[in-house]
């Protein structure tokens, strides 16, 4: 294994010992990190155990980052640029069809988030894009694109945002006006129709929210990346993954019981629960959604939202709990 290796300033990996703690890194196993992000992750795992690593990020700058990493652990740290819901095409193409342990760490790195010019910040003011990836329509796009109807279902769906159809319509009176280019312009428009509240949460947060996961279709990528993911899990592999709001977490948590045999049925006891359970083939590893610690939080604020949960393939001839 090679020595420790400077961390990346600029993202501050989050909920870190309950990765390594689930993940559980063994020598010669191999790994997915499906959001290689600024590499806090992989660099903490290749430190762990003389594994390697298949790293996916959306993001060239993530990935071109990410060559020092891939230097100083030579030949264990493979970089590829792509998206995580394509990931078994993405590393069949690379002749990996089988792995030990699959960590998604969701949303924006904080790279992404503090870069005025990624545009994913109502704090910063720059062109409002949004996109992870350089592919695609940004958030301009849609803004200048969807219908009232349209834009105030993806502020409820995607950002749960109460007063959706009022800020939609907003949105379309002022660009008949304007063109809507930057993010202080979205968000003057918004905070124009919903005055702060007492929470203290700026009125823009949840339609950036909602933006953001439209412009990445944030909900779809979890969905096709949970499925393939366990599909390539060997006997006794690890998925664990990290979400920072409930529409994540739902996704999340649904697809773990699911694939443990735990969906609620009629009681606890009903026969087809515990069919469903035999026939199972992962089990929990995390039965409620482990939270950071009070000090991860005072340290890192970006973490106070974070929920981890993990599953494990059962290994042969395990029969689940
Ligand atoms: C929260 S950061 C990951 C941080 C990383 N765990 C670390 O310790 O540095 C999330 C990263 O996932 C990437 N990402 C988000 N959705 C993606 C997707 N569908 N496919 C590939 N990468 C994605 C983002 O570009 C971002 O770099």
């Amino acid at each position: 294994m090679t020595g420790s290796v400077e961390r990346t300033v600029g993202h501050v990996p989050v909920m870190l010992a309950e990765v390594l703690a689930t993940l559980d890194p063994k020598p010669g196993e191999v790994y997915l990190d499906g959001t290689f992000g600024g590499g806090g992750y992989a660099a903490a795992i290749l430190e762990r155990a003389d594994c390697t690593i298949w790293a996916i990020d959306r993001d060239p700058q993530a990935i071109a980052r990410g060559a020092v990493l891939a230097a100083a652990f030579p030949g264990r740290l493979h970089l590829v640029e792509g998206r995580f819901g394509d990931l078994l095409a993405l590393l069949s193409g690379h002749g990996v069809g089988a792995l030990d342990g699959v960590v998604l760490d969701l949303g924006v790195s904080s790279f992404q988030i503090d870069d005025a010019a990624r545009g994913f910040s109502f704090r910063h003011d720059g062109p409002l894009d949004m996109r992870m990836g350089g592919a695609g329509p940004t958030a301009a796009d849609l803004v200048a694109n969807l219908s009232v109807d349209e834009l105030a279902d993806m502020l409820f769906k995607f950002g749960e945002e109460r007063q959706s159809r009022r800020i939609a319509r907003a949105i379309v009176a002022a660009r008949a006006g304007q063109v809507i280019t930057t993010t202080a312009q979205l968000a003057g428009i918004i905070r124009g129709v919903l005055p702060p509240d007492r929470s203290g949460i700026d009125p823009a947060t949840r339609s950036f929210q909602a933006l953001r996961i439209g412009v990445n279709e944030e909900l779809l990528e979890i969905e096709r990346a949970l499925t393939q993911a366990t599909r390539l899990l060997r006997p006794g592999g690890r998925l664990v993954v990290v979400s920072f709001h409930s529409l994540e977490d739902r996704i999340v948590k649904h697809f773990m019981n699911d694939a443990a045999g735990q969906a609620p049925g009629p009681s606890r006891h009903d026969p087809r629960g515990l069919l469903a359970r035999a026939a199972a083939e992962f089990a929990l590893v995390t039965r409620k959604a482990w939270r950071p610690g009070p000090a991860e939080v005072a340290a890192n604020p970006r973490a106070r939202s974070a929920r981890l949960r993990a599953l494990r393939r059962l290994a042969a001839g395990e029969v689940a709990a």
